[in-house]
C-alpha cells in the first residue's frame, strides 16, 4: 500500500506516517522547500531501527503548486492521500487571510481536480477543523451542526469540507472528512496554547524564563492527543462506504485548566507567572468546542485513550526533558547522523526514477 501526506513535516504528518509505516506501508510525503530544515518531527523515523527507511519517501511539492501536485499522483499513484497540509494557525490567519484561504481552502480542490483528472481511484482523506462550528450552535457539535465559521482560518476550512463532499457526490470519490477537535502532543507546534503552557512551564521549573504572555484563558476546547487522533484518519479509509465523522473526547477544558495542571504538576503557582497580553485575542473569538464522537466510536470502533490529565503531563515531562538535554548540551543527541540520510533522501526522492 501507498499512501501520500501532506504536511508531513507537522505534528499530525509526523505520527499518522509512524503508523502507516508499522502497517507496512510505503509513505510518501510531500515537503516544501525552506532555507533551513523543517523535518524535525520526521527526522528520528530514520533511526528507529524498526522502521526501514526505504519506504519513508519525501518529495519537494507545494499545495499552491497545482503542476507539482498533478506530477507527484501520476509518479507515485498512491492508495490512500492525507491532506493534512495547511495553515493551520487560527489567530496567523487573520493576518494573513488570503494565504490562508488559498492553502488551506483552496488547495483541497487542486489536489481533488489532480485526483479526477489522474484517473486514478485513491482514497482521500481531508483535515477538517472543529474551527468549522466556530460560534457554536449546538452543544455538544456532532456532524450534522451548522457551521458558523469564526476566523478565515474556520472559512478555508468550511470551504474544504463542502468542496470534499461535493467530490464525493458528483464525482463518485472514496473522500472523507474528519472533523477533528483539537489534539495536542509533545510534537505540537509551540505557539499553540497546549505547548506555549507546557513549554513556558517547564522552563520556569529550570528558571531559564520567568512569566508566561497569554490571551483569553477562558476559552474553552475539547482536547484530545494527536497520537490517538491518526489511528481515526486511517479507519475512515479503511470503510466500505466515505463519509464525514466528528473525532472528539467529549470533554472540555479551559485554557486556565491547562494552566492549572501543567504548572501544578511542577508545582508551581500559574498565577505568579502569567501575564495577559491582548495581542494573543482574536477580533472573533471561539468560546466553546466540545465534540460528540459517537458516530465514530460505533461505526469505525474509534475511542481516545489519553486522557486530558495524562495529555498534559505528557507534553510538561518532555518539555522538561526537552530543556534539561539543552542545559547539559545534549539537545541535538545524534542528530546529526539522522540529519545525513535524511538529506541524502530527499535528493533521491526529489528527483524520482
Ligand atoms: P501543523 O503542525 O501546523 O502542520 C501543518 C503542515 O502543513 C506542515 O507539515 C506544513 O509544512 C504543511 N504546509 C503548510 N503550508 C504548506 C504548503 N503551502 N504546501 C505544502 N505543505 C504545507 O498542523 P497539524 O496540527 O499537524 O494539523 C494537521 C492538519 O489538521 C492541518 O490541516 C490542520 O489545519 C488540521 N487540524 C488540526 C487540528 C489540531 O488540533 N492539531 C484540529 C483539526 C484540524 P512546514 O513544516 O513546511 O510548515
Ligand atoms: N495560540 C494561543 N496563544 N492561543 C491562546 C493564547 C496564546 O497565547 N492565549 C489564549 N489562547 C486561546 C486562544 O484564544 C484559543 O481560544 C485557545 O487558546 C486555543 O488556541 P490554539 O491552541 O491556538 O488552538 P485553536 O483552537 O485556535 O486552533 C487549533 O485547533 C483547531 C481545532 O479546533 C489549531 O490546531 C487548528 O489548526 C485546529 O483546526
Amino acid at each position: 500500500m501507498k499512501a501520500l501526506i501532506t504536511g508531513i513535516t507537522g505534528q499530525d504528518g509526523s505520527y499518522l506516517a509512524e503508523m502507516l509505516l508499522a502497517k507496512g506501508y510505503h509513505v510518501y510525503g510531500i515537503i516544501r522547500r525552506s532555507s533551513s530544515f523543517n523535518t524535525g518531527r520526521i527526522d528520528p523515523i530514520y533511526q528507529d531501527p524498526h522502521v526501514p527507511d526505504a519506504r519513508l519517501h519525501l518529495v519537494y511539492g507545494d499545495l499552491n503548486d497545482a503542476s507539482s501536485l498533478n506530477k507527484i499522483l501520476r509518479t507515485i499513484r498512491p492508495d490512500e492521500i492525507y491532506n493534512l497540509g495547511a495553515q493551520s494557525h487560527v489567530r496567523v490567519s487573520f493576518d494573513i487571510p488570503e494565504y490562508t484561504a488559498e492553502v488551506t481552502g483552496v488547495a483541497t480542490v487542486r489536489l481533488l481536480e489532480a485526483i479526477r483528472e489522474s484517473g486514478l481511484h485513491p482514497k482521500f482523506y481531508q483535515a477538517s477543523s472543529s474551527e468549522m462550528f466556530g460560534k457554536a450552535l449546538e452543544v455538544p457539535q456532532h456532524e450534522t451542526t451548522p457551521f458558523y465559521p469564526r476566523s478565515p482560518y474556520g472559512a478555508a476550512k468550511a470551504y474544504a469540507y463542502w468542496i470534499t463532499v461535493n467530490y464525493r457526490e458528483a464525482y463518485g470519490l472514496f473522500a472523507c472528512n474528519g472533523i477533528l477537535f483539537n489534539h495536542e502532543s509533545p510534537r505540537r507546534g509551540e505557539t499553540f496554547v497546549s505547548r506555549k503552557i507546557a513549554k513556558a512551564a517547564a522552563r520556569i521549573k529550570l528558571g531559564l524564563q520567568e512569566e508566561l504572555y497569554l490571551g483569553n484563558l477562558d476559552a474553552r476546547r475539547d482536547w484530545g492527543f494527536a497520537g490517538d487522533y491518526v489511528e481515526a484518519m486511517w479507519l475512515m479509509l479503511q470503510q466500505q462506504e466515505p463519509d464525514d465523522y466528528v473525532i472528539a473526547t467529549g470533554a472540555t477544558h479551559s485554557v486556565r485548566d491547562i494552566l492549572e495542571l501543567a504548572f501544578g504538576h511542577l508545582d508551581l503557582d500559574w498565577k505568579t507567572h502569567v501575564k495577559i497580553d491582548p495581542r494573543y485575542y482574536r477580533p472573533t473569538e471561539v468560546d466553546l468546542l466540545v465534540g460528540d464522537a459517537s458516530k465514530a466510536m460505533r461505526e469505525l470502533g474509534w475511542k481516545p485513550k489519553v486522557s486530558f490529565r495524562e495529555l498534559i503531563v505528557m507534553m510538561v515531562e518532555a518539555d522538561l526533558e526537552a530543556e534539561r538535554r539543552k542545559i547539559e548540551g545534549t539537545g541535538s543527541g545524534d542528530r546529526g547522523s539522522a540529519r545525513a540520510i535524511l538529506e541524502a533522501t530527499i535528493k533521491k526522492a526529489a528527483d524520482p526514477d
